[in-house]
This record gives structure tokens, sequence and C-alpha cells, in this order.
């Protein structure tokens, strides 16, 4: 079969380019983990209520191997907006504020009570849709203090662009002062 020259250096250079990214798919995935995510389980909206997911709030875990803390923030999305309550949350019923120290690792925990909602932070690599009957588990570090917004970024309604929570990170030195004020 005659293949014309031009053709021949086409057809070479894209399968090298293919192989390239063959290999940084396989390099991802072996070298640096990058997985799909999936779904953390499953919940029957209707009885949710009943369910783990709906005592909101915030709990430490335990500690990372670096000595620093490790919390869970579980929450439930519905229109519009988060909810979670207890301990490091104030701020109100619509947006509440949750506030942890420099150097927390969280791992979110989240589901959805009505429709799909979306889950993301500002300037950080939390990103995830909340699917009804679907659990939603994403953990990040947060290094930076400052405040972050928390965002639905899935358009779910009327008030959409109202739902929204804040996560402020607070200096390790502001932190250690309320645990001595916390301590005396
Ligand atoms: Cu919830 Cu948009």
């Amino acid at each position: 079969m005659h293949i014309d020259r031009y053709e021949k250096y086409w057809l070479i250079l894209v399968s090298i380019v293919l192989a390239i990214f063959f290999a940084a798919l396989v390099a991802g995935a072996v070298i640096y983990g990058v997985r799909l995510p999936a779904p953390a389980g499953m919940v029957n909206p209707l009885t949710i209520d009943d369910t783990e997911y709906a005592q909101t709030g915030v709990r430490l875990l335990g500690q990372t191997e670096d000595g620093q803390p490790h919390y869970e923030i579980r929450f439930m999305a519905e229109k519009w907006r988060f909810v979670v309550e207890g301990e490091h949350v104030s701020g109100d019923a619509t947006h509440p504020v949750i506030t942890i120290p420099e150097g927390s690792t969280v791992t979110f925990v989240a589901v959805s009570r009505d429709t799909t909602h979306g889950f993301m932070i500002e300037r950080h690599n939390i990103n995830f849709m909340l699917i009804p009957g679907q659990v939603s588990r994403q953990t990040s570090t947060f290094n930076e203090p400052g405040e972050y917004g928390m965002l639905c970024h899935e358009f779910c309604g009327v008030n959409h662009q109202g739902m929204w929570m804040t996560l402020v990170v607070e200096p390790a030195e502001a932190s250690d002062v309320v645990a001595q004020n916390q301590e005396s």
C-alpha cells in the first residue's frame, strides 16, 4: 500500500503525541495517584433525617502525621443553603461560618436533601457534586490563613446564587490564644 510521504510524517507525529498522552495518563494514575472521584456511599434522601448525615457539624477526627488537627466537616445541602451546626460554626442559618486553625486537614462529607447541588471552595482543590442519594467526601489541607467562600456551583433554583457558606482559617497564633482562653 502506498502512503504519501507527508501522510506518513503525520501518522508518526500523531502516534508520538498519543503515546505521550497515554504515558501522562499512566504516570498520573500510578505516580501521583490521580483518580476520578467516586461516590463515598449511598443514602436515601427520603429518610435522610434518620441517618448519620443529618448529624451535621465539625468533629475532630485526630491528628495528621505532622501533628496537625484532622477535622471532619459534615453538612447537608438543601434549597438554598448549606446546613451545618455545632462547635466551630457561627454565622446564621443561611450562611454558616466555620472556623478552623491554620494547618488543619479537613474531610468534607456531604449529602443533598432535595436536588442536585454543587460544592467548591475558593482557591482550593475541593470541588464536587451533591447528588441526591449519593454521599460525597473529599479531603484537603488548609495551610493559608484567610477566608474562603464555599459555594454551590450547580444551578439549583431561584436562590442558587445565595447558596454559600464561609470557611475561616485562623492563623496559628490566634487559635493558640483561643485555646489558652478556653483552658484558663
Ligand atoms: Cu445549590 Cu446552586
